[in-house]
């Protein structure tokens, strides 16, 4: 049998991303080193490294009519994710984000569009055949609808067979407090180094002992923080810690943290170890910045 999806329930949007040597100084005119169209959205970043990975990935969001919309789409086409979930909003537009990425220094900063593009529903989410999926991965982002989607399937996994059970993840990335309502609810929860400072830890392992009460029974924490590496720990109550893995040069930032849950989430799903994940989550993390997009991490 073929293995079954991993399907990643966010954002897509078009980042149009400016390659510069220094940052620009305001009100001036500058020439960048180059410049691209990259399909971006954390949850749409995660299944093009999946896919990239080895992984057959899926996609649940939004998207609207026109080019940039049909650009995204046959970039997902290109990397082979499967988008049977993705619903076309006709008055909708999608979002754009402005992206300069930093040559000299890696770093990348990104201006958000605002979006009349509607979230996935947990009404939606009715629709989705659980027993296609192996893994479904949340982007926190309309949490209270994300907590029903998250429920459906905790109710399935009481009554499947074990064999029959998908197992989840949530990401808590934007230092929302409306965000939180998801630690208890994923399986494994990734919280990002923003959240775990908004909260008041200076650290991972910090972090991951300070929040580890708020998952349910059994959920593992898993939280990176930069050139620190990462730290997790599952229901044994072990902190366990992979260093960075930093390539020679950082070229391109974008994007690392939605490739460390990328990879971490494909660990775990083929059964690897929480501390083997985490090793694998910083090594493709670390030779993402290395590279320029995604293609070169495999
Ligand atoms: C990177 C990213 C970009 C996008 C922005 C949206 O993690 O997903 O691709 O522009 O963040 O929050």
């Amino acid at each position: 049998m073929a293995e079954k999806r991993i399907l990643c329930v966010g954002l897509v949007c078009l980042d149009v991303i400016s390659v510069v040597d220094r940052y620009p100084p305001e009100d001036s005119d500058t020439r960048c080193l180059s410049q691209r169209w990259q399909r971006g959205g954390n949850a749409s970043n995660t299944c093009t490294v999946l896919a990239l990975l080895g992984a057959p990935a899926a996609f649940m969001g939004s998207l609207a009519p026109g080019h940039a919309a049909d650009f995204v789409r046959g970039d997902f086409q290109h990397y082979e994710v499967d988008l049977a979930h993705v619903a076309v909003h006709p008055a909708c537009t999608l979002p754009i984000s402005m992206v300069i990425s930093n040559a000299a220094t890696g770093t990348r900063t990104i201006l958000h569009a605002a979006s009349n593009l509607p979230d996935v529903s947990a009404a939606d989410f009715e629709q989705v055949n659980l027993s296609q999926y192996k893994w479904i991965h949340w982007e926190g982002r309309n949490a209270s609808e994300q907590v029903k989607m998250l429920q459906r399937v905790e109710k399935h996994n009481r009554t499947c067979p074990a064999s029959e059970r998908v197992a989840t993840s949530v990401e808590v990335e934007k230092p929302r407090p409306e965000l939180y309502q998801l630690f208890p609810h994923g399986d494994v929860v990734f919280v990002s180094k923003d959240v775990a400072r908004a909260l008041g830890f200076c650290s991972a392992p910090e972090a991951v002992k300070g929040l580890y009460g708020r998952l349910k029974p059994g959920a593992s924490l898993v939280c990176a923080w930069a050139e620190a590496g990462a730290d997790a720990m599952g229901p044994d109550g072990l902190l366990v810690h992979s260093d960075a893995f930093a390539p020679e040069t950082v070229v391109d930032t974008l994007g690392a943290g939605d490739t460390f849950n990328a990879a971490v989430i494909l660990a775990l799903s083929r059964g690897k170890p929480l501390q083997a994940a985490l090793t694998d989550g910083c090594r493709v993390a670390g030779r993402k910045c290395g590279v320029q997009g995604y293609d070169g991490i495999v």
